[in-house]
């Protein structure tokens, strides 16, 4: 059957925003954030600690760390990429951090600029230096079901650098379907390949809508048993290095899904609507939640 409980990791402020072409002002994002955090979400994703020269729209992530309010038992995780990021990141006050890799090497390369095996050297070094303060760290894999630069990525690798990430100490491992053209057949395929290397109560998925497959892949792998479910409040976001990619799967749109289902998320989803209309607002942009157009337009 299915879960009785999934967490739900919003990841819009950082997914979503990061590919904003226009600058997000700095009190916007915060507010966002602190909007999140009062709807009963266990986990927001505030930033992203990276090179500003490559993502300029998430250079203020110190004042965005330093400028929220944060909520008990919420978590409040940020990307790190190497250790120079880790080390912003803890300066800023970051108590969880992400690093991310992928199963594509072209992608590895035009993201974070380092093939495969390089990545892993320097997410080792995060993972040392976490460990040693007790900073729990979260794995991405990205190109999971498939990559903009090399098309079919095999099951295999997926699970090959998602064991990696978890024996290196990664307590969950997100695998994110960023470009969207997975279906509930080769997210099966792939959850199959990764289960057999990696625990189930490890695993997330990180659906992209592009195609509109991505309820249909949440509840795929629902079925198969994973219960932490990444996604952007208003559907916002796509990846800056990977072309066409529209936003993650909407948060209005799973927790609606799960109310359906009788699933505990523990999230109240007008609260989660209420804060897609405000950043909707900001950025002048219509939502990407069928729900909350659904909503507010009766
Ligand atoms: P690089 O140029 O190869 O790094 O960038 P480098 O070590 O050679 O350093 C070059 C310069 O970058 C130096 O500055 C460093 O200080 C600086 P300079 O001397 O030229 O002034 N630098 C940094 N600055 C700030 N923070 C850092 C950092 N590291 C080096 N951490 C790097 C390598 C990874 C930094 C770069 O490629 C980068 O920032 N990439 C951006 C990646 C990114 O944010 N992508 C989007 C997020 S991933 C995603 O969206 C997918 C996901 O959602 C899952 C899914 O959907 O699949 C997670
Ligand atoms: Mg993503």
């Amino acid at each position: 059957g299915l879960p009785e409980y999934i967490k739900i990791v919003e990841v819009g402020p950082r997914d979503g925003l990061q590919n904003e072409k226009v600058i997000v002002p700095t009190d916007i994002k915060i507010e966002l954030i602190n909007q999140l955090s009062k709807t009963g979400l266990p986990a927001i994703e505030v930033t992203s600690f990276v090179s500003s020269k490559w993502v300029p729209q998430m250079a203020d992530h110190k004042e965005v760390m330093r400028g929220i309010e944060r909520h008990p038992g919420v978590q409040y995780p940020v990307l790190t990429p190497n250790l120079q990021g880790f080390h912003s990141a803890i300066a800023a006050g970051a108590t969880e951090v992400s690093v991310f890799g992928a199963a594509s090497e072209s992608f590895s390369k035009m993201n974070i600029n380092c093939s495969i095996e390089e990545s892993i050297e320097r997410f080792e070094e995060v993972t040392k230096s976490a460990r040693s303060m007790n900073i729990p760290v979260r794995g991405y894999v990205s190109c999971a079901l498939g990559c903009p630069y090399e098309g079919n990525v095999v099951p295999d690798k997926v699970a090959e650098v998602s064991k990696r990430l978890y024996s290196m100490g990664c307590y969950e491992i997100s695998l994110g379907d960023t470009i969207g053209v997975g279906t509930p057949g080769s997210m099966k395929k792939m959850l199959e390949a990764v289960m057999k290397e990696i625990p189930l109560s490890a695993l997330a998925v990180h659906c992209h809508d592009t195609y509109g497959q991505a309820l249909a892949n949440i509840l795929t792998a629902m079925q198969m048993g994973v219960s932490v479910v990444d996604s952007s409040v208003a559907g916002l976001g796509g990846c800056p290095y990977a072309k066409g990619a529209t936003g993650n799967v909407a948060t209005e749109d799973v927790i609606y899904m799960l109310n359906g289902l009788g699933i505990n998320t523990g999230v109240n989803l007008c609260a989660v609507m209420e804060a897609g209309n405000f950043i909707c607002t900001a950025l002048n942009k219509k939502t990407n939640s069928k729900v909350a157009q659904a909503s507010f337009s009766t």
